[in-house]
């Protein structure tokens, strides 16, 4: 009995005849739903971890919905710093919203639990974990005490050692703490960087995607080097989660790397 679930993020959806960043995001999202019902038909579920849209336009998220809509598994979605969770709601419904008044989930399947994290704030462009959302956490952990756990939201906890450093997870202190209740955390999964990362942090392993917009070519610990923006890969995690392994592969559903634009920071 194998736990199996996709991870995508970072859709940055924009309206009818639009681009980002010179990409037809909705065509990249077709394919990513393409790639997942060929390749993942069996998983348990799907989790698109936030910036849904581009510059949050209510069109965007019509078009979400029905382009995920297409999905053939069970789909779960929080949202990012370019998201607006109003515009969000309105079209998918204020039910998403739970009693911390963001877009979290909790999923139990396989012998684990799965949490979704809305670390989005209005006007921010790192994330924020509310004290409400953290005592959440908390409490759904106590609830699964006795099995594994993976949380998936949009911005990452740990410093990467690049430019975006600035904008992950603000505070991200309670967080780790809340995390540290709970012996078995197995993985902590999120996008924004739309870089692909793995890491150890106080003790707890991290990991980013690139997901599905255009991906950056990184400058480690050179904050003053120009890095670029590249068209590829558009890129999914697939989680396998066993009693004693939980393994995540990358699928890189679009793999051009064709340069889109250079950044010198500071500029
Ligand atoms: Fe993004």
């Amino acid at each position: 009995m194998t736990l199996k679930f996709v991870v995508m993020s970072d859709l940055h959806l924009v309206g009818h005849g639009a681009t980002s960043m010179t990409l037809d995001t909705a065509d990249r999202l077709e394919r990513a739903v393409a790639c997942v019902n060929d390749r993942y038909a069996d998983a348990d579920f799907c989790i698109i971890a936030g910036d849904l849209a581009d510059a949050a336009e209510v069109e965007a998220y019509e078009r979400l919905r029905e382009i995920t809509g297409r999905i053939g598994i069970p789909t779960y979605i929080t949202l990012g710093n370019h998201d607006d969770r109003d515009a969000y709601l309105s079209v998918f419904g204020a039910d998403q919203a739970d009693e911390t008044g963001k877009v979290n989930h909790v999923i139990d399947a396989k012998g684990y639990r799965v949490i979704v994290l809305d670390s989005s704030e209005p006007g921010r462009v790192d994330g924020v974990l509310t004290a409400a959302q953290l005592a959440w956490l908390t409490a759904r952990l106590a609830e699964a005490a006795d099995r594994p756990i993976v949380v998936v939201l949009h911005h990452n906890a740990n410093a990467l050692h690049i430019e975006a450093d600035t904008i992950k997870l603000h505070d991200d202190a309670p967080f780790i703490a809340a995390l540290k209740t709970h012996d078995d955390v197995r993985q902590v999964i999120a996008g924004h960087v739309h870089l692909t990362s793995t890491a150890t942090y106080h003790g707890l392993p991290f990991t980013t995607l690139a997901g599905g917009h255009y991906s950056v070519d990184f400058n480690a610990d050179q904050p003053s080097t120009p890095f670029r923006s590249l068209t590829g890969p558009g890129q999914m995690a697939v989680i396998l989660g066993t009693p004693h392994s939980t393994t995540v592969l990358f699928d890189d559903f679009l793999n051009d790397h064709s340069i889109i634009a250079v950044h010198t920071p500071g500029d």
